[in-house]
This record gives C-alpha cells, sequence and structure tokens, in this order.
C-alpha cells in the first residue's frame, strides 16, 4: 500500500450514484414487467421456456393496481436507501484505509496519515519529525511528532516518543503544549498536538531578534517559569530546559514543548533507584552531569541557562570540547550577563547567578520563589517592573 495522495471518496459516490439509479430502474422494471405466470416447472416437473409477456388487457383502474404501484415505489425507495446506506459505509472504510496505520507511511507534503494531511516540514531531529498537518474533516492544523521511518522499527524509540506524549496529556495547562491525540502503531508511532507558530525562542535569539526580546522577554521568563512551577508541582521535572524547546509567538505567548527527557521527581522508594544521565550539555545542571538524583532546582539552572542565553546571545558556558564544557558547569563561575550585554539590570543578572549556583541549595527552592523574584525586577535597564501574570 503506498502514499494515499488524495482521497478516493469522490470517484467512487459517483460510481455508486449510478449503481443506486440502475438497481431502483431494474427494480421497477422487474415489477412493471412481471407476467402473469413465470415459467418453471411443470407438474411433470420439467422446465418450461418462459413465454414471453403478452400485454395484460386493459383493464379498469382497481385498488389492486394501485397497491401494486405503491408497493413499487416503496420497494424502489427502500432499495435506494439500502444502495445509500453501503456506499456510505463503504467509502467511510476506505477514508480510514486511506492513510492508516496498518502500513508505513513515510511523511510527505500532500500525504495523508489517520485523516491528518501532511503540510509542511517543521524540523527533523536525530530521532523525528516534526510537520504542520491538517484534519481532513475539520481543516484545523495542527503539528504531529512522527518517528523516522528507521527509528520507527526499534521498540525503545516507540516508548520513547509514547513517553513524550503522555507527559505532555497528563500537563493541562496554557504555557505547555496540548497534546491531542497518540497514535501507537508499530508502523508510525507519532503524536498530535497543538500547532503553535512562529518557531522557537533559540530562532529568535540566532537571528538576533533583541527588539522581540526586549519587549516580551519578561513574560517569557514568567510564562516559562509558571509552565515550569505547575510541571514540578505535579511531580515532573522537564530536564530539557534549553532556548529550542520553548515557543514563542509573534504576541510573546510561550509554550513548552519536548517532554523526551521528563521523569518523575522521586520520591519514597523510588530514591533508590538510580537515575539516568540525560540533558542538552550547555544547560544541564551540576548535578544532572554527575547523574545525581534531580528535583525542581536542575530545571530552575536549566532555566537560568536559558535566560542568560536569551539576554546574551550566548549560553553561560561554551567549551573547547564536550567534557571542556561539563567541567566549566560543575567548577567555573559563569561571567555576569552584564559583561556581555550591559542593558541587563543588576538585580536580574544577580538573580541569574543565584539560579546558576553549583550547589542546589544556593538556588530558588522552587518556581515560585522564581516567579515572586521576577514579579519584582526587570530585565532589562529603561523597563519598568512588570507585575502582571504575563
Ligand atoms: N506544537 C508545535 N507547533 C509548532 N512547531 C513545533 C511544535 N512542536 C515542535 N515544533 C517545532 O519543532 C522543533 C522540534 O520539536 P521538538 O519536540 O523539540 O523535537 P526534538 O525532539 O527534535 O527536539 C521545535 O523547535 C519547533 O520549532
Ligand atoms: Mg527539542
Amino acid at each position: 500500500m503506498n502514499l494515499n495522495r488524495v482521497s478516493p471518496g469522490r470517484h467512487l459516490s459517483g460510481k455508486c450514484f449510478a449503481w443506486a439509479i440502475a438497481m431502483v430502474l431494474m427494480l421497477a422494471g422487474a415489477a412493471q414487467g412481471q407476467p402473469d405466470s413465470a415459467g418453471g416447472p411443470d407438474s411433470s416437473g420439467s422446465w418450461k421456456p418462459v413465454k414471453s409477456p403478452t400485454p395484460p388487457p386493459a383493464a379498469p383502474a382497481s385498488d389492486d393496481g394501485m397497491l401494486q404501484t405503491v408497493l413499487m415505489v416503496a420497494g424502489a425507495i427502500v432499495a435506494l436507501v439500502v444502495v445509500v446506506l453501503v456506499v456510505r459505509i463503504l467509502m467511510k472504510k476506505m477514508k480510514e484505509h486511506a492513510g492508516s496505520s496498518a502500513d508505513p507511511v513515510t511523511p510527505d507534503r500532500g500525504v495523508v496519515l489517520n485523516g491528518f494531511r501532511f503540510q509542511n516540514h517543521i524540523s527533523t531531529g536525530q530521532s523525528s519529525q516534526v510537520w504542520e498537518v491538517v484534519e481532513g474533516h475539520s481543516g484545523r492544523h495542527f503539528a504531529m511528532k512522527t518517528l523516522l521511518p528507521e527509528k520507527a522499527r526499534e521498540a525503545d524509540m516507540r516508548q520513547f516518543l509514547f513517553h513524550e506524549a503522555e507527559v505532555g496529556r497528563e500537563l493541562a495547562h496554557p504555557n505547555i503544549i496540548r497534546i491531542v491525540k497518540v497514535d501507537h502503531s508499530k508502523h508510525n508511532p507519532n503524536f498530535i498536538m497543538e500547532f503553535f507558530p512562529s518557531g522557537s525562542l533559540k530562532l529568535k535569539i540566532m537571528h538576533k531578534h533583541m527588539d522581540f526580546i526586549r519587549e516580551h522577554g519578561h513574560s517569557i521568563l514568567k510564562q516559562a517559569a509558571t509552565a515550569l512551577a505547575f510541571m514540578n508541582a505535579k511531580g515532573w521535572l522537564h530536564r530539557d530546559i534549553k532556548p529550542d524547546n520553548i515557543l514563542v509567538n509573534a504576541s510573546g505567548e510561550v509554550r513548552i514543548i519536548d517532554f523526551a527527557l521528563a521523569r518523575r521527581i522521586r520520591t519514597g522508594f523510588g530514591l533508590f533507584r538510580k537515575p539516568k544521565c540525560q540533558g542538552t550539555r550547555s544547560y544541564m545542571s551540576p548535578e544532572q552531569i554527575l547523574c545525581k538524583r534531580l528535583d525542581g532546582r536542575s530545571d530552575i539552572y536549566s532555566f537560568a541557562a536559558m535566560a542568560y542565553e536569551m539576554v546574551t546571545g550566548r549560553p553561560p558556558f561554551r567549551g573547547a570540547d564536550s567534557r571542556d564544557l561539563l567541567r566549566k558547569h560543575l567548577s567555573e563561575k559563569p561571567v555576569s550577563p552584564e559583561f556581555h550585554n550591559p542593558q541587563v539590570t543588576k538585580e536580574f543578572a544577580d538573580f541569574l547567578l543565584r539560579m546558576l549556583a553549583k550547589k542546589k541549595e544556593e538556588r530558588p527552592k522552587d518556581f515560585h520563589e522564581v516567579l515572586m523574584k521576577l514579579k519584582t525586577i526587570s530585565v532589562f535597564k529603561g523597563q519598568k517592573v512588570q507585575a502582571g501574570a504575563s
């Protein structure tokens, strides 16, 4: 089975309509042309040829005649209804089959999967792709994250993707991307989420949209911190907070994405399990690098590294190689963000450095504290403190 480019529905409906008409005509014809006596076995058991029907002598209209006509019309209507119903069921089945998960589908513009048409390719990562898709019956736009075909064959990779979707599903928050549907199929593992156009904070930083960052930076940080306070309070650590995983639209609204590395904050017996060492090097907390047990303060460190990059255009540390970079997270004091951008206020710079403390005990205790503080300071000089919700 291949690429399911267009739904065959229209073609089919024309054919079936012709069928329906033909059936009705046949029924009507059969009823009309019915001879008084049809061919059949005679009393001796042998078959007689059917006589060609001779028209019955004209008779005055009778109740019998009327009844026959009514029955004929009713029969035709019933036949038509049955045909239409069958056609509709067939069309539904064919639509479902167009892009069903039973066969591997290679994402491409115009291809349909589970009723969603691939519209625009957004990004390709190490194991997955993100596409803007359009839902066939509603015309609404969504984003689909789907495993690359070669990765979809690996059970581990599928579990990884489903884990990401399940975490997202648990977290209903205005600043966290909404996961709508998960397709657990083997051939086309994917999930559908709210489409949030405009790209990531990383893009804004890379393209040096400093005016935008100046205008919305404070609000972006508050929205991200609100979402993370919620996530941590629900018992989840994101573990991969970075500018790439913060989507920002043209009005400065924020959605946090990518829960692939999210893990439950360990409590009870979970405290004895050894955590896995995962993360993105430029934003990993010292305890994350050392594979220690994590709590919300690890996300605070990554949040600060992300904020540092947002206001200065560079992460707090750069290394000659990955070892060097990790070593700096563990033991080097970051340069104050004011050094890279004199427009950053001293209060905000000091607060960032506190969130980047090597020892988690020296950081704010949770995102609620981060939010309280953010409400009392401005990020850039010459700006009023924005105490509002966003
Ligand atoms: N819901 C979405 N709406 C719009 N763009 C999205 C959405 N989710 C992801 N993207 C885009 O795809 C990129 C990669 O998404 P992400 O989930 O972080 O994948 P990866 O696992 O490859 O890091 C994001 O940086 C963003 O540009
Ligand atoms: Mg990502």
